[in-house]
């Protein structure tokens, strides 16, 4: 299977014509990758020209940072899952550690999790332990979000679920301070067996597992060979289309 990379822009860059220059520098190592899936998260407003730029290419796809969990009507600035479709978006990133921080509940991703997995997108549900302590009570805590982010999601629906492991401690940092390949290994062991515990073992192993948090090309291929994790999702070094390419070789190369 295609390992699956997603640049996370976040709110960046601030002008189009940038936004442009950074796809424009990817999409040619794109077109030469055989073993990876490559998804760029654009701010919504620059949806439309990089389709364009991307138009038929098969390893590179669009996402959204964010949906809400109704198709259409009065909620003012927000955004549909029907629309990411129309727009030309496959891959929808949810309960981002960004976004639950600004209030985002466990309740409100698995909502925006079942509308989105039932328009069809591929969609990422974020998940990740503000800090390590010594007694394991992160391990409760990662347990408790993935079971309420994913409570509304039955079985049938879970061809197209992702989950992302992104240790918040681990975010925005230097690949040399990211989170060790074995360590990573072992949480995605973790997490693996609590949707086992949900969804029975044969429908949790199809579930793909990311890593993200401060992923560089200085750390990338040793994640892709001990990880144990099925791509990751990179954020500030995917804004740069040279850090990006090198991610991207480095994944290939495995
Ligand atoms: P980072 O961000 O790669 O800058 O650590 C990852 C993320 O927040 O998705």
């Amino acid at each position: 299977m295609k390992k699956i990379i997603i640049a996370n822009w976040k709110m960046n860059p601030v002008s189009e014509k940038e936004a442009e220059w950074i796809l424009s520098g990817v999409k040619k190592t794109v077109a030469k990758l055989k073993k990876t899936q490559v998804v760029v998260c654009p701010p919504f407003i620059y949806f439309n020209n990089l389709q364009k730029i991307i138009g038929k290419s098969a390893n590179l796809s669009l996402g959204a940072q964010n949906s809400f969990w109704e198709i259409e009507g009065a909620f003012t600035g927000e955004v549909s899952p029907e629309m990411i479709k129309n727009y030309g978006g496959s891959y929808v990133i949810l309960g981002h550690s960004e976004r639950r921080a600004l209030g985002e509940t466990d309740e409100m991703v698995s909502k925006k999790t079942l509308v989105c997995l039932k328009t069809g997108l591929k969609t990422v549900v974020c998940v990740g332990e503000k800090v390590r302590d010594e007694q394991g009570d992160y391990l409760v805590f990662l347990k408790d979000e993935i079971r309420n982010s994913l409570n509304k999601i039955q079985k049938r629906f879970l061809r197209n679920l992702i989950i992302a492991y992104e240790p918040i401690w681990a975010i925005g940092k230097k690949d040399t301070e990211a989170m060790s390949p074995a360590d990573i290994h072992e949480m995605a062991i973790y997490i693996k067996k609590i949707l086992s515990e949900i969804y029975g073992q044969e429908s949790a192993l199809a579930v793909s597992i990311l890593y993200g948090g401060s992923v560089g090309r200085g750390n990338t291929g040793e994640i892709i060979k001990n990880g144990g994790v099925d791509g990751l999702l990179v954020g500030h070094q995917s804004l740069k289309s040279e850090s990006f390419n090198e991610i991207l070789k480095s994944v290939e190369k495995i």
